[in-house]
């Protein structure tokens, strides 16, 4: 049998580009789905047949029989929202059992990194999705932090650590903030709890990965957020805790990276952040409302997590070519085309004025620049049923010929629809 590709696939902006949707597609043909960095902040959402189905930790991969799914090392799990998660995926006919793992690397979101994100973000306002996933990963960076495979140690180890934890850490909090942190002894015992529900799900694959990688092939690594929002290279401070772009997935792969095929960067055919933060091609009113959508539909542009409304623009081309270069894509997946039928005239930021196509690092710099726009005529009429790149409305290739351009990768799926088969492959 031929080999299968290895592929990464990360988003290009600040999140919700409309990655499940092109892992769910290209799952089909790989074996292995593995969510390499991120928590419970993220929502992935995909549709099949009118019914919706929104992921947070588990890998997209779920959704299609047969695939075996991996939380990698360095993803961070709050075992209580996973529990909830796979319920809701089991009532809607979703078998997980034997086909997902955790890799004993992976770190703990404990009960206090909520609380603690709580405080902080009354102080120190990012706009986080309040997950605990900043403070899980501070404790991971301060190796304080407890990884999934500690568990195994049994209840007075972990009621120990926990103990340690509250020493060290959590004192901070309780002198200044009069904080209260439920008892380890509870904690401890909440997460055994947990563990037993979930069965034998902790497993180190990590060799096995290196040689399906090498041999048959078919690993596709998930990535959440987007590039903009990963913790070196996107807008700081406003940005999430994690790598996020494609190298991003050594924190999970414990693999040369070399191995992999393809990488596949996402984009919407506009943007979207939710959040504090720069975003030079934000919309008036206007264009934010017609972007966005009335909330009426799901795919409206209204958080998965959270239900915040996200804030909308023109594709920013400029950011574009930034994250197609530090990720090194190969392919451009641009998704949801027909939210724009009907704006005219449809926007494209094609370089900042005096800056061209560079970020800069400092955050203040990023939101005072000023966006140069091309003007594209826009198209009309119901483009979901369209599969073939020739149907397409002329006004509407000519848009999506110049953001290839842009990219500098070619666009190889385009998004046309909510459901998982509205896609046109190139
Ligand atoms: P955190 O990841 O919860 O710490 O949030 C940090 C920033 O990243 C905030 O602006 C969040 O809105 C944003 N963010 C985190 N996860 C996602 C996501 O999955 N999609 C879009 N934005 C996200
Ligand atoms: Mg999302």
């Amino acid at each position: 049998m031929a080999k299968l590709d290895n592929i990464i696939v990360v988003g290009l902006f600040w999140g919700d580009e409309g990655k499940a949707k092109i892992i769910d597609y290209l799952s089909k043909a790989v074996e292995i789905i593995i969510r390499f960095q991120g928590g419970a902040n993220a929502g992935h959402s995909v549709e099949i047949d009118g019914k919706r189905y929104v992921l947070h930790q588990v890998p997209t991969g779920i959704l299609r029989p047969e695939k075996q799914c991996i939380m990698g090392a360095g993803t961070v799990i709050n075992l209580q929202s996973l529990i909830e998660e796979l319920h809701t995926l089991e009532s809607q006919g979703i078998e997980w059992r034997g086909r997902l793992s955790i890799d004993p690397r992976a770190h703990i979101v404990l009960p206090y990194h909520k609380q603690i994100e709580k405080i902080f973000e009354s102080h120190h306002k990012i706009g986080t999705t309040i997950r605990g996933i900043g403070p899980a990963y501070s404790d991971k960076a301060l190796r304080i932090g407890i990884r999934i495979g500690e568990l195994s140690l049994g209840i007075p180890q972990i009621e120990k650590k926990l103990d340690q934890w509250i020493k060290n850490v959590g004192v901070l909090y309780s002198q200044y903030y009069n904080f209260e942190f439920q008892s380890p002894r509870i904690v401890a015992k909440d997460l055994m709890e947990s563990m037993q529900f979930l069965g034998n799900i902790v497993i180190d694959k990590t060799m096995y990965l290196d040689e399906i990688a090498r041999t048959k092939g078919g690993i596709l690594a998930e990535g959440a957020q987007g590039t903009m929002l990963s913790i070196n290279w996107g807008t700081y401070p406003y940005v999430t805790s994690s790598e996020t772009i494609a190298g991003g997935s050594a924190e999970s792969l414990c693999m040369d990276l070399r191995l992999f095929d393809r990488i596949v960067g996402v984009s919407k055919a506009f943007c979207t952040r939710v959040g504090m933060g720069a975003f030079p091609t934000e919309g008036d009113e206007n264009t934010q409302r017609k972007l966005r959508g009335s909330g009426e539909k799901d795919t409206d542009e209204f958080g998965a997590t959270t239900g915040r409304p996200r804030r909308c623009g023109w594709l920013d081309g400029v950011v574009l070519k930034n994250s197609s270069r530090i990720n090194g894509i190969d392919e451009l997946a641009l998704t949801k085309l027909d939210v724009l039928s009907g704006i005219n005239p449809i926007k494209l930021a094609v370089e900042y004025k005096s800056l061209r196509f560079n970020i800069p690092s400092l955050h203040s710099e990023l939101e005072n620049v000023e966006p140069i726009y091309e003007n594209f005529e826009g198209f009309n009429g119901n483009i979901t049923e369209i599969r073939n790149w020739e149907d397409i409305p002329k006004n509407a290739k000519l848009y999506i010929r110049r953001i290839q351009e842009l990219s500098g990768s070619p666009v190889k799926f385009i998004g046309v629809g909510p459901d998982r088969e509205d896609i046109i492959t190139i």
